[in-house]
């Protein structure tokens, strides 16, 4: 099936928040945020703001009813700041004019004094200061003391990877409306629906039950909105009750990127230790989370870098520390991977520094190393259905890993200024909220008397396809035409307390309460049928839309048996509840089975490295993923086409920069870049690993909105492979990302001219 949305965006006529009707009345608002990264306010100054001609008003916390509280997970986050700042961009104010035009012109008015303190970004020096946001976190597996003298080699060293602004090509933007009695209803661009309501009825002193959540879908949100979409829907609502007009905040490019949390930086130290056979026996690392200035979603981020810190290998001896450090930059946050890449680079590059000391490839050492069924991971969970070494298989029989390392030697052999290089990129990633209770999610299913359907799941559209997948999970259960069945947005007076649409597993939460739904009712349907057709229950079936007994077609249709069910009374509306089972996790013991299951795959990346101007170009990427049994190609293929451009533009272009006082500096689309169609690899091969898949799973259709951006970290050491083919002197020092710029430095910096 079609990504059931695909007209609708190539014409234009998909409906995003900005698409929806302004109501006559409607006034607009722009935040005012801080200038300076640390300091006291002593004076803040609005008059002239205020003076200007279509101003409405301007809102701080003195007007917040409720707690002035949007902390998640710490309650260690104001929605407006009251004396102290602590980021560049941090909300002190929204104004509320005609116009956004004439807000933003008035914000220019506005005159503040902060009393500056003294900034830290670096996580390091953060730790340095004990400026954590919650004590740091440890797992390990095996024993860690005694197993280095059993190591033949040891390596260690550092490695850093930089952060990520998201760039979803909607910005962040809400639209409230007041509704009678003091109800608001919130139209947002968010992945959490549900915090966006509970967190506007708490800054506003009122039940849950009073504000409603509508999203219809999302330019893009990629872990950006999870969070991070509350506070303007929240300032949003503040302003429609404070003037009982509707008010609409949108952020512009520029606000969206200065005031906004983007993936967490992280630095961390490594040390490898391997037997004479190559068999990684110990491993040791500390990662330092710049988590920003507060916690958002940092803590749950820290603990997926420990949950994916050895990657898709298996070493019996090992201990991560985890720091999460607070420093003056916009609270970091959720983006794809959550986490996960962060901890799985580490890893990567260690093994790297290890066969390049060793003389050996790399691929080797992986290969030699991967995890198997019945292997622990450090966290207790015992692997299984692991499809690592089959993978492995695929490529080298469908790829020839040997044959593309010879013929990179043999060009790299034949020309001096310019050098090929290519690595191998194997991904383990945990599907499942790591909260275990966050694993749970709610459908409603509404039959209508003529035999149509509509569907409401706590799922968010944000350009992944969930609803096309829903919807066939819908017609599939049904066995009735798709084109019967309507998708509804989602809604929180439909389907309430849900779990963001996050974690990669949206379309495994809600889809598998979707077919329980679909079942309940199919199975009263089934009995109506059985007692008119004078048949046993088990005789009757539904196919494309008809009702056979024994296989024989009768001449029942499902929209009279729908209608005739009517007449009985029989209830049409269905609400389907599912929790995953068998997941748990002791924080105490730092033991568990957080995972329902892993998604498996493998990447050979291939790049082309000029090395007059250090400029590259990735000739392919060729993928072996473990879909299971992939329930719709086209949106899965396009998920790790997404993913993959996405993990490369992290490690390669994108170059997240703050200065030492906190400001952005990469702070338009001209000074922070992201991949487009020329710099995407030229050839990008996706070969399914089919296998029967998994019963945790939609469909037995694994979960694959995350897992492919980790593939692209494997374009980090493809090119590091390629400078080192021109200077074996090069030192990695595994900072990400590797632009044009570190590559002209690795080619020719530790070469002495003289
Ligand atoms: N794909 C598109 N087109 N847009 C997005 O915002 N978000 C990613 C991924 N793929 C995203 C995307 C992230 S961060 C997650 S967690 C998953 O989709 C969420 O959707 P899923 O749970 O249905 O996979
Ligand atoms: N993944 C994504 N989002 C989350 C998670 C997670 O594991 N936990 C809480 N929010
Ligand atoms: Mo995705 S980072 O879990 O929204």
């Amino acid at each position: 099936m079609k990504n059931i949305d695909s007209k609708g965006h190539v014409t234009g006529k998909s409906i995003y928040l900005d698409d929806i009707s302004i109501i006559k009345g409607t006034r607009f608002g722009v935040v005012f945020d801080s200038p300076i990264a640390h300091g006291t306010i002593t004076s803040v100054d609005y008059s002239k703001a205020l003076a200007l001609p279509g101003v409405v008003t301007i809102l701080t916390h003195e007007d917040i009813p409720g707690g002035n509280q949007i902390g998640g997970i710490i309650p260690d986050e104001p929605l407006f700041a009251s004396t102290e700042v602590h980021f560049v961009g941090q909300p002190i104010a929204l104004i509320i004019a005609e116009s956004d035009q004439i807000a933003f012109k008035a914000r220019k008015r506005i005159e503040i004094e902060i009393s500056k303190k003294s900034v830290i970004v670096n996580p390091r020096e953060a730790k340095q200061n004990d400026q954590l946001i919650f004590p740091p976190r440890t797992f390990e597996l095996g024993d860690m003391k005694n197993s280095w003298k059993d190591c033949a080699h040891i390596f260690e060293g550092q490695a850093d990877s930089n952060g990520q602004e998201h760039l979803y090509i909607e910005t962040q933007g809400a639209y409230a409306i007041p509704m009678e009695n003091g109800h608001i209803r919130i139209s947002s661009s968010t992945q959490g629906p549900t915090s966006v309501q509970k967190t506007t009825a708490n800054i506003l002193g009122i039940g849950m039950n009073k504000i409603e959540v509508d999203v219809v879908r999302l330019g893009g949100g990629f872990g950006g909105k999870e969070d991070q979409a509350t506070p303007w829907a929240v300032m949003a609502a503040l302003g429609v009750f404070i003037l009982n007009s509707p008010v609409k905040v949108v952020l512009s490019r520029l606000d969206d990127m200065r005031m906004t949390g983007k993936r967490h930086p992280y630095s961390s130290d490594y040390k490898i230790g391997l037997s004479n056979d190559l068999k990684i026996m110990a491993y040791e690392t500390t990662f330092h989370q710049n988590a920003g200035a507060s916690a958002d979603l940092s803590p749950a981020v820290l603990e997926r870098t420990l949950f994916h810190g050895t990657n898709s290998y298996f070493i019996p001896n090992v201990k991560m520390t985890a720091y999460s450090c607070k420093t003056n930059l916009p609270p970091n946050t959720a983006f794809r991977g959550f986490g996960g890449p962060q901890g799985m680079f580490v890893i990567e590059s260690a093994l790297s520094h290890a066969a390049e000391e060793l003389g050996i490839s790399k691929h080797e050492l992986q290969k030699n190393n991967l995890l198997k069924n019945g292997d622990e991971f450090p966290y207790g969970q015992i692997a299984d259905g692991v499809e690592l070494n089959s993978i492995w298989q695929n490529m080298e029989s469908k790829f020839h890993i040997e044959t593309v390392e010879k013929e990179i030697q043999k060009f790299n052999s034949n020309h001096s200024n310019v050098k090929k290089g290519f690595s191998l990129m194997p991904i383990s990633f945990g599907i499942s909220f790591t909260k275990t209770p966050m694993n749970q999610a709610r459908a409603l299913v509404h039959i209508y008397t003529d035999g149509s359907v509509g569907v409401s799941t706590g799922a968010v559209e944000m350009g992944q396809g969930v609803n096309t997948k829903m919807l066939q999970i819908a017609a599939q259960t049904f066995s009735i035409d798709p084109k019967h069945i309507k998708l509804e947005s989602t809604n929180t007076t439909r389907v309430a307390n849900t779990s963001p649409s996050a974690a990669s597993a949206t379309a495994d939460l809600n889809g598998k309460a979707l077919e329980k739904a679909c079942n309940a009712l199919m199975k009263r349907l089934k009995s109506c049928a059985a007692n008119h057709l004078n048949v046993s229950l088990v005789d009757v079936t539904l196919k494309n839309g008809l009702i056979y007994t024994n296989g024989n077609k009768t001449d029942l249709t499902w929209d009279q048996l729908v209608t005739m069910a009517f007449l009985k009374r029989i209830c049409l509306t269905e609400n389907g509840h599912y929790a995953t089972p068998t997941i748990h996790f002791d924080m105490k013991k730092e033991k568990g089975h957080p995972f329902s299951y892993h998604v498996y795959g493998l990447a050979l990346t291939e790049v082309t490295l000029d090395c007059v101007r250090g400029t590259y170009d990735f000739d392919a990427v060729k993928i072996v993923h473990d879909f299971g049994k992939t329930m719709n190609p086209s949106v899965d293929f396009g998920q790790i086409e997404g993913g993959l451009i996405q993990g490369m533009g992290w490690m390669t272009m994108e170059d997240l920069r703050y200065n030492d006082q906190g400001q952005l500096l990469s702070n338009t689309l001209s000074t922070y870049k992201i991949p487009d169609i020329y710099s995407v690899p030229k050839d990008v091969i996706i070969e399914p690993l089919e296998t029967e898949g998994n019963e945790m799973a939609i469909l037995k259709s694994k979960a694959v909105g995350e897992p492919p951006l980790m593939y692209g970290i494997g374009a980090y050491f493809a090119i590091e492979n390629a400078v080192r083919a021109f200077n074996p002197n090069f030192n990695s020092t595994f900072d990400a990302p590797f632009t044009h710029e570190k590559v002209l430095m690795g080619l020719y910096g530790s070469i002495d001219f003289e």
